[in-house]
């Protein structure tokens, strides 16, 4: 492998637009967004699609983001319901990401053989800017191994696939920490697919579409999130939830580690205490890597039970917890 040094690039304009110049050719770029790092590709070249999977040991059922500069690009890839465009022009450029259904020019690859295709336009500037002189709507799953905790920083796609890309564009720790909120718009009432910083109270309150629960047995592919099927966001060691603050999940063990808002009892090997909701969304997934990292057999987590962002926790956390 090559030095990993040399695959971390500040994102000057130059670099940038070596990246862009990387993507057009085919090639696999990382690039920070304000919620996690993605691992881009151009979306409508199938070789350059399938790369991802093959970096990130995705199963090939599970569809791709892809990432566009503003709402005046979705028609290209997908028809646009008044709803979703509604949506788009309030919550864009942001951690929301639209279900439609998919235009043919978008490859089979890239949607995980379904008939819709997922739209986000990033408030990252490194992102937008990779966007705009690529000149293409660029693929873009979570930077980590599947199953990995989401990267948050450069440092954290060199871990687990710097092998597998040509540039890390590095923009710093993430703002969000944890990745988009999933819609599907294909009908008039939406299902949120994945919780995200664009929150249920958000969505409700901006009054756009009647908001519907998916349904994860449903026939109709479309209304649920292929990749809830997978277990995911686990770090390397168990990670048990400490949910109504009663001792019992600390019992027994000899080394464990603690995360969370709470106080936890004495005896930690590590302790990461985060101040608000938004501080542990920030810092989830990074806190799960260096935990992972610190020696101890089990990582314990407080279970927040904050409205808003704090569904996304609950969201990351249970699936972490090996839950849903
Ligand atoms: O914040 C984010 O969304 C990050 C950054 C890089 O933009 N990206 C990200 O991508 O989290 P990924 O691939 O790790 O997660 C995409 C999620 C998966 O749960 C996938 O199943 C779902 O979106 N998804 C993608 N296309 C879909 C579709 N056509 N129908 C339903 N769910 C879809
Ligand atoms: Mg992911």
């Amino acid at each position: 492998m090559m030095d990993g040094q040399k695959k971390i690039f500040d994102p000057t304009d130059d670099h940038i637009s070596r990246a862009a110049e990387i993507l057009k050719r085919g090639g696999l770029v990382a690039f920070p967004t304000e919620t996690v790092y993605g691992l881009g590709a151009n979306a409508l070249d199938e070789r350059a699609v399938g790369k991802i999977f093959e970096a990130k040991r995705r199963p090939c059922d599970n569809p791709l983001i892809l990432h566009i500069l503003c709402a005046d690009e979705a028609p290209l890839y997908a028809d646009v319901t008044p709803e979703a465009l509604a949506l788009m022009e309030r919550f864009w450029p942001g951690p929301l990401t639209v279900v439609l259904r998919a235009m043919h020019n978008v490859p089979l690859a890239a949607r995980g053989g379904l008939d819709t295709v997922a739209l986000r336009a990033p408030a990252n500037p490194v992102a937008l800017a990779l966007i705009r002189e690529s000149g293409l709507p660029v693929a873009g799953p979570s930077a980590n191994k599947s199953g990995r905790p989401s990267p948050t920083r450069a440092t954290d796609v060199l871990n687990d696939i710097g092998d597998s890309v040509e540039m890390i564009l590095d923009g710093g720790a993430t703002r969000i920490g944890v990745e988009s909120t999933v819609v599907d718009a294909t009908e008039p009432r939406i299902a949120i697919l994945r919780p995200g910083a664009v929150t249920r109270e958000m969505l409700a309150e901006a009054g756009l579409a009647e908001i519907t629960e998916p349904c994860p047995r449903s026939p109709d592919k479309s209304r649920r999130s292929p990749g809830t099927r997978y277990r995911h966001y686990a770090p390397s060691v168990e990670l048990r939830l400490w949910e109504d603050g009663s001792p019992g999940v600390f019992g027994g063990e000899s080394a464990w580690c603690y995360m969370g808002m709470k106080k936890p009892p004495e005896g930690a090997l590590r302790t990461i205490i985060f101040a608000t909701p938004e501080e542990y969304a920030r810092g989830l997934f990074s806190a799960m890597r260096e935990l992972e990292r610190c020696g101890a057999k089990l990582i314990i987590a407080d279970f927040p039970d904050a409205p808003g962002i704090g569904e996304a926790i609950r969201n990351r956390l249970s699936r972490a917890a090996g839950r849903q």
